[in-house]
């Protein structure tokens, strides 16, 4: 089978550690690289975070960490459903593997310029990094086949009513990337929302029995807490649907767009806005998820977590 090559790039967060734990354990997948990026909570927090995953799942590739703030924005948090660490809830291992010591910009300039084939780019969290790297290395634009990335939504936000959160704390990068050129499937709130695993669902995680199952249940378990409050019959992991789109993109429905960033706006900063009815003549620029077959997610995300319990992820 030949393997898409991807770069791993995220907040983690607890979709983002579950975005991994699903990215590591798929066979169609050759990971190259990961790196933090800041949103959910500080560089240094997402970072020990992302490491600390990468032990749990045994991912040892090149690793390095994003930048410390967004492009032009100051730094928000989302400890209200991420918790103090970023990624409150289970107890995890200390980092087992080396960093590198250039930063996630260069290590991805440097991956992206020696790959034979084009990568794509997976960021579940706000996008500076990657804009960072489009602005300071247009060149290397052809060699990035795709960027499949959690954020956005077309109808609505959820950090304010028109923005999503990864677009909201970095909406000029946001805008970089949209502006790119290079394709992009877009798994905001649209499809994420609907990507929902149900209490009755953790349990057939936990029975799983394995190290890395009883970490995801008990991570679904605190993210759920915060999205129970408010109303959801279970858990939106949105950021595992950017990777399950690349694995299974038969479980998707979608729509090809043109998308613009807001990034001024009293009401709408960090605004995704789809152009639905072709008013500007552009052609599309982003492949939006607006559906998904939620029992096929779960069986995705079950089959995967299974794996670390034998054979190479054991
Ligand atoms: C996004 O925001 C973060 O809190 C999650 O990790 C996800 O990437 C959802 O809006
Ligand atoms: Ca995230």
């Amino acid at each position: 089978m030949k393997k898409i090559p991807v770069i791993l790039e995220g907040d983690p967060g607890h979709d983002d550690a579950m975005a991994w734990v699903l990215a590591n354990a798929s066979p169609e997948l050759d990971i190259r690289m990961v790196a933090s990026s800041c949103g959910n909570q500080t560089i240094e927090k997402t970072t020990y975070n992302a490491r600390r995953v990468c032990t749990l799942i045994g991912l040892d590739v090149p690793m390095a960490k994003g930048r410390p703030r967004p492009l032009l924005a100051e730094p928000m948090a989302a400890a209200s459903v991420h918790g103090e660490s970023g990624l409150d809830g289970a107890e995890l291992p200390e980092p087992a593997y080396p960093m590198e010591e250039m930063d996630s910009v260069a290590l991805m300039a440097k991956i992206i310029g020696e790959s034979s084939e084009p990568i794509t780019i997976v960021p579940t969290g706000p996008l500076t990094n990657v804009a960072a790297l489009l602005m300071a290395h247009p060149e290397l634009k052809e060699k990035i086949a795709r960027i499949s990335m959690m954020g956005g939504g077309v109808q609505y936000g959820n950090w304010s009513p028109a923005a999503e959160f990864n677009i909201l704390v970095d909406p000029e990068a946001a805008d970089v990337v949209f502006r790119s050129g290079i394709p992009i499937t877009m798994a905001g709130l649209d499809v994420t929302e609907k990507a929902l695993i149900f209490p009755e669902d953790f349990e057939r995680i936990r029975a799983l029995g394995n190290p890395v199952a009883l970490v995801v249940a008990q991570w679904l378990e605190f993210f759920y807490e915060f999205h129970r409050e408010i109303g959801y019959e279970g858990a939106p992991v949105h950021d595992a649907v950017a990777v399950a789109a690349l694995v299974r993109p038969e479980l998707m429905e979608s729509r090809d767009l043109y998308v613009q960033i807001e990034t001024k706006g009293d009401f709408c900063r960090g605004a995704t806005v789809a152009d639905f009815n072709n008013r500007l003549g552009k052609a599309p620029n982003a492949k939006v998820l607006m559906g998904i077959d939620r029992q096929g997610f779960v069986d995705l995300l079950v089959e995967a977590i299974a794996t670390y319990g034998k054979g190479e992820n054991a």
